[in-house]
């Protein structure tokens, strides 16, 4: 008698996925604050758990050092209630760091301090853009390409710009869906060569572009994008998301990551998630160890 291997199953193949340390710049969310409204979640007459807030934040830096990565802080400066989303204020790939430029008047200040802070902690020739660039809220690394987000906040303009600066390709994304205003509500990387997205936030013709791409990109709900699951930071194995996105975890783990749920929902009322809060400072010159 032949003894034949049996088939394999057809179920999702196991992908070995693997994580790699990365370097986050915080920002602690002292001032944290809705006092204005740039964007459709923020409502000033809600008013915000400031306790609760700062222990979210906590807990994100604790899993994220958990994790065993670093995460080097900036000073809160009162008076920028938005600055705990320091994402939008810069952007660092393979140690070269550009600062940002935001559309609203009201951030403006918070770009400058961060470009200071970058300017002083290794990269020295890092310069304000020309162009409105909203730094890691609109321009999101996959391998060597970045995805550029405009429609609502950064300029079209300012997409060149940075593949100009840091010579890589740039992609152009429309975001035509005013709650998904920033591409990191809309899209979520997961490692080099993997994303997620909400095909309802993109223009036909950027939708075009994803699915050519990333064919096998995962494709969000609305029901966790709604709570921000796709601002989301990966380090290639360990996602950071938002708790109650959790169908998105679902399909995360399906697809061989493994979701890491943080609370995060106080800073929702500003627009804001998990993402918007984590600066990756990649080719990091200077890893400064600090405690908080
Ligand atoms: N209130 C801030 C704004 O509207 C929230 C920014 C959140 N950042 C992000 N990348 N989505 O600018």
């Amino acid at each position: 008698m032949t003894l034949t291997a049996p088939e394999p199953s057809p179920a999702v193949t196991p992908v070995a996925r693997a994580a790699t340390t990365r370097s986050y710049l915080m920002c602690p969310p002292t001032y944290f604050d809705v006092v204005y409204a740039i964007n459709e979640w923020m409502d000033p007459a809600v008013g915000v758990d400031i306790d609760l807030a700062m222990a979210q934040w906590l807990e994100l830096v604790r899993t994220y050092r958990s994790l065993g990565h670093h995460v080097t802080l900036i000073e809160p400066v009162a008076g920028l209630p938005d600055m705990v989303f320091v994402t939008d204020s810069g952007l660092v790939v393979d140690g070269v760091a550009m600062g940002a430029r935001y559309r609203s008047a009201l951030r403006a200040v918070e770009a400058e301090h961060v470009l200071r802070w970058l300017n002083a902690n290794g990269y020295p020739e890092a310069r304000a853009p020309e162009f409105v660039n909203e730094g890691e809220g609109d321009f999101l690394v996959v391998g060597d390409v970045i995805l550029a987000g405009t429609g609502f906040r950064s300029d079209p303009r300012s997409h060149p710009e940075v593949a100009d600066r840091l010579g890589k390709e740039v992609l152009t994304l429309n975001l035509i869906d005013p709650t998904y205003y920033h591409l990191n509500t809309a899209l979520g990387v997961l490692d080099d060569t993997t994303i997620a997205y909400l095909p309802k936030a993109f223009a036909p013709d950027s939708l075009t572009l994803l699915r050519a791409r990333f064919p096998d990109a995962l494709i969000a709900d609305e029901a966790d994008t709604a709570w921000l699951g796709l601002n989301l930071v990966s380090d290639g194995y360990n996602v950071v998301l938002a708790a109650q996105a959790t169908g998105l975890a679902a399909q995360l783990s399906a697809r061989g990551f493994r979701p890491v749920p943080v609370d995060f929902a106080e800073f929702r009322k500003s627009g804001g998630g998990i993402k918007c809060a984590t600066l990756e400072l990649r080719g990091a010159r200077v890893r400064t160890k600090q405690r908080w």
